[in-house]
């Protein structure tokens, strides 16, 4: 039986076995790293009934491929009716709103990063000037974290990607110790930051408990920085393959937009979005998937699918259906910080065709590199001249 996630090196699209299984054998029986069974869902169809059925639950499901424990409190490990009452809630607060709102923050942010990449010279490096250190601060910036107290949490999101139970408890201690502190600090002295907003929000008298409010805290900060880190630092690595498309976006920084959701479609986050356990049986591709299966969502390789993205393997920031993609996910547990991160990405890369026209990666080899241990497959190191 195949192993699962695939053997051999990572690719800036979905893997080869992928490719293969979603043109003859769509629905593949793998092993995953515990010895355990799963089924793979690779077509773009199929992905999304598998987002979207509620037949498929995130709460009994314990396979996963990403270390550390699984926290059956975070928003991701919840079925209805706990989930949509916590969706519910933490959405009152984490509005559109308050993501335009961000903007000027955001870019200012960019703007004072990119000075510094400029003040370093040529080369560097992207993913250190840029790429890890902005939405870091970003998400302080959203959460109302002062930058110099992030450590704590910083301690949290290392420990709990890495399979290390007693390190795990111990960040955790020390992460909810802080957290409830600046609560406490929040509730006294009242900020215009997300964190403000979580602790007063209220749907029909209800409100959240406070360790509903140290885990949504927990799960934006480590869900709101690896992610976006990785998709900007990989989706320059991609514009610095395209040249052609890149002088697109330097030509038309108008359509950084568009471009941004074809790099959302063309470059893969992670192996899979989280797996999903059969509670009644259902069909995928007309193949039987039965009660008690697990099931990943292979997101990368459901973007690449020719029947509803002609010529699947063509990156064209043009492309007119590239805001099919289903990286953000689909259903009840579509990205929530969809929003902030298309606004990251939107800012950063609009500053760089229209500061770095020239930009080039000085290293174009065929494959970049990858940070192995990133759980969003991300790059160490991206470096860049101009
Ligand atoms: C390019 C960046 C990002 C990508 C590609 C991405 C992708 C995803 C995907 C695919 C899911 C659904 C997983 C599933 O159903 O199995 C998800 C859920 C989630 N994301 Fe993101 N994400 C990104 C950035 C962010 C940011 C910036 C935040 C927070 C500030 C965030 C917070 C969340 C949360 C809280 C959930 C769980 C929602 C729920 O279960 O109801 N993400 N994300």
């Amino acid at each position: 039986m195949t192993l699962f996630p695939f053997e051999g090196p990572l690719s800036i699209g979905p893997a080869p076995q992928a490719v293969e299984a979603q043109a003859v054998d769509p629905v593949p029986v793998v092993r995953l790293p515990s010895g355990e069974a799963a089924r793979l869902a690779t077509r773009y169809d199929d992905v999304r009934l598998v987002l979207g059925d509620p037949a498929l639950s995130r709460a009994l499901c314990t396979a996963s491929i990403v270390p550390g424990a699984m926290s059956p409190d975070a928003l991701t490990n919840m079925d209805p009716p706990r989930h949509t009452r916590l969706r519910r809630l933490v959405s009152k607060a984490f509005t559109a709103r308050r993501v335009e709102a961000l903007q000027p923050r955001v870019e200012l942010i960019v703007d004072e990063l990119l000075d510094d990449m400029v003040i370093k010279g040529a080369p560097a490096d992207l993913v250190e000037c840029l790429a890890n250190p902005m939405p870091a601060m970003v998400i302080c910036e959203l959460l109302g974290i002062p930058l110099h107290e992030r450590d704590p949490l910083y301690a949290w999101v290392r420990a709990a990607t890495h399979v290390n139970a007693e390190e795990l408890d111990h960040a955790t201690t020390e992460a909810s110790t802080y957290l409830l502190d600046l609560i406490g600090r929040k509730r006294r002295s009242p900020g215009d930051d997300l964190l403000t907003a979580l602790v007063s929000v209220r749907d029909n008298g209800d409100q959240l408990t406070e360790p509903e409010l140290l885990m949504t805290m927990l799960s934006l900060f480590g869900a709101g920085q690896e992610t976006t880190a990785s998709q900007l630092s990989k989706s320059v690595w991609v514009l610095g393959h395209h040249p052609d498309q890149w002088d697109r976006l330097v030509l038309d920084p108008g359509l950084v937009p568009q471009a941004v959701e074809e790099l959302l479609r063309y470059v893969g986050l992670g192996h899979a979005a989280f797996p999903r356990l059969v509670s009644a049986d259902i069909e995928l591709s007309g193949i039987p998937v039965h009660k008690g299966e697990t099931i990943f969502p292979v997101l990368t390789v459901a973007n690449r699918d020719p029947v509803v993205f002609p010529d699947p393997d063509r990156f064209d920031v043009t492309r007119v259906d590239a805001g099919l993609h289903l990286s953000f996910g689909r259903g009840i547990h579509f990205c929530l910080g969809a929003p902030l991160a298309r606004l990251e990405l939107r800012v950063a890369l609009t500053a760089l065709v229209t500061l770095f026209p020239a930009l080039r990666l000085v290293d174009p080899g065929p494959a970049p590199d990858w940070n192995t241990t990133s759980v969003a497959c991300g790059l160490k190191s991206l470096p860049v001249a101009w």
